[in-house]
């Protein structure tokens, strides 16, 4: 078989890739070594920016097929006939590590699904978790800093996070499933996955639902405890990407059931909790699971770089049929990503093979750093013009939503619950996880100023009294 003649990028043949060109045999070297020079240059721009958050994550690809009809709440294309199979690609990750860090880490787990749907990309940029840390995206940066190294030490810090969470009480929901068995999840084919937010479902005769996405794992919900993972990781700091790539890769393809719980659009107003919270489940009694389809991971990206790094995902990315809730937290991350993508991949990085739609695409945007695939000999480069360039169309229109209110800046920590649902996922744990929570959040208060602890201790009695007893107990606080 005769081999592809070698190179540089602009198309010229090399004939040495073994010795730099030097003036005698000892050098130094010529600076018309371009192909040397070319090498280098590259190798010195082979990385992009990791993502500020859920650096380190894993990809692959799958289909989304319709088992059940949902059509009454919803004229999304995807949806519109059971049997139907639409292309995605999902990303799982953890949330505060860098690029390099071991995945068996006690973290929330990122659940980005991107589907090529025939009328455009339909993101659902979720977590393994179905409520958040924070319900303002004011305190998102803040709470993300806690997260990462301190300035001074570069070292993760106990003290930065527990204080943060002790005087945000509305993170008290997220911590008692990040403490939970849940928290350190055996390898990313074991989580469920949700969409979090309340989302909005328009149906053809223009009606608004509101939404919650939920997909549940079909291998089983499996866990590992502090020691096993510690395990884990001195052995292997890629076990769920291992884990991933190996299971697709012989065939045992995961797979989860894609469920939707529904809201009436005027029930939002009387309903009994803020339903756009995202602190805050709906919780299955009253809104009970409706079935939709079943996901399925079955190829592995040809080129991780190419295909997950280069990935870009946004709630941003709706299609006809599903849209917006008021959540302030999805009002934020409507902006964030995009902005993101464009900083960290690149303007145009919407062409990018893994991030272009299946469909067609027809935007005015013109130029810009690296764009190779807009249109750019026709007459039609504005709009309006009068030569049948692309137009909008009011059948896309989105049924108007009634909002009131006087622009101000709201406390929303006064008059909200932050207590009942934690304490709902609290009582809901056998004694033996209810046990692993008062002993994970212990080690993970360790070296924490005695103060801090008060105050965390005290949502904790809010919740239940029995949960800070247990913690206090864990903490050698109490006697056991
Ligand atoms: P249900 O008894 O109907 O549902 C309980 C839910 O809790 C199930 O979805 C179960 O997931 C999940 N669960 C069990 N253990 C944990 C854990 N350690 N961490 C996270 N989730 C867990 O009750 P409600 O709907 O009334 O909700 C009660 C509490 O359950 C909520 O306050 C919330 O904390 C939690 N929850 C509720 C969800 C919802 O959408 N209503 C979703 C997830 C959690 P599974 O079925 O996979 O075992
Ligand atoms: C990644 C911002 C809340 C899930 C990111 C990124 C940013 C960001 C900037 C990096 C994007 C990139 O470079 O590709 C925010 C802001 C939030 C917020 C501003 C709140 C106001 C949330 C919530 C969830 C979530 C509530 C889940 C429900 C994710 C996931 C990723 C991510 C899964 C990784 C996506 C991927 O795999 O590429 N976030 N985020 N984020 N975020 Fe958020």
């Amino acid at each position: 078989m005769s081999r592809k003649q070698m190179t540089t990028t602009g198309g010229n043949p090399i004939a040495d890739n073994q010795n730099s060109k030097s003036a005698g045999p000892r050098g130094p070297l010529l600076l018309e070594d371009y192909q040397l020079i070319e090498k280098l240059a590259h190798q010195n721009r082979e990385r992009i920016p990791e993502r500020v958050v859920h650096a380190k994550g894993s990809g692959a690809f799958g289909t989304l097929t319709i088992t059940h009809d949902i059509t009454q709440y919803t004229k999304a294309d995807i949806f519109s006939e059971v049997g139907k199979q639409t292309e995605c690609l999902l990303r799982f990750s953890t949330v505060a590590g860098e690029r390099g860090a071991a995945d068996a880490e006690r973290d929330v787990r990122g659940w980005a699904l991107k589907f090529y749907t025939e009328q455009g990309n339909w993101d659902i940029v979720g977590n393994n978790t179905p409520v958040f840390f924070v319900r303002d995206p004011l305190k998102f940066p803040d709470f993300i800093h806690t997260q990462k190294r301190h300035p001074r030490t570069n070292m993760r810090c106990a003290t930065a996070m527990w204080d943060f969470w002790s005087l945000s009480p509305e993170s008290l929901h997220q911590i008692t499933i990040l403490m939970s068995d849940r928290g350190l999840p055996k390898s990313y084919r074991h989580t469920n996955g949700y969409g979090s937010h309340t989302y909005s479902f328009i149906n053809a005769k223009g009606e608004r639902f509101w939404v919650k996405f939920h997909f549940k794992t079909r291998q089983g919900i499996q866990n590992m405890s502090n020691e096993e993972a510690a395990q884990v990781i001195a052995q292997d700091r890629e076990s769920s990407q291992r884990d991933l790539y190996e299971n697709i890769e012989q065939g045992h393809f995961p797979q989860w059931d894609f469920k939707i719980q529904i809201m009436p659009e005027e029930e939002a107003e009387n309903c009994a909790f803020n339903p756009f919270d995202l602190t805050k489940v709906w919780p299955h009694a009253d809104y009970p699971l409706i079935d939709v389809g079943v996901l399925e991971l079955n190829r592995n990206p040809e080129n991780y770089f190419q295909e997950i790094e280069q990935s870009a995902f946004s709630p941003s990315n709706i299609v006809p049929g599903i849209s917006f809730s008021p959540d302030k937290m999805l009002q934020a991350r409507i902006f964030s990503y995009a902005d993101a993508h464009r900083y960290r991949v690149g303007t145009w990085y919407e062409q990018l093979p893994v991030n272009r739609p299946k469909s067609a695409v027809n935007t005015y945007h013109m130029d810009g750093s690296m764009n190779f695939s807009t249109p750019s000999s026709s007459n039609a480069y504005y709009e309006p013009n009068s030569f049948d360039g692309p137009i909008d169309s009011s059948e896309f229109a989105e049924p108007p939503l009634k909002i009131s209110g006087d622009a101000d800046r709201y406390n929303h920590r006064e008059g909200n619950d932050d207590y009942t649902q934690p304490g709902n996922l609290f009582r809901l744990m056998s004694a033996e996880q209810q046990q692993q929570l008062f002993e994970n959040i212990a080690g993970a208060m360790q070296g924490v100023p005695q103060e801090i602890i008060e105050r965390q201790l005290a949502h904790f009695d809010k919740a239940d009294p029995a949960y800070g007893e247990g913690v206090r107990q864990a903490l050698g606080m109490v006697p056991a």
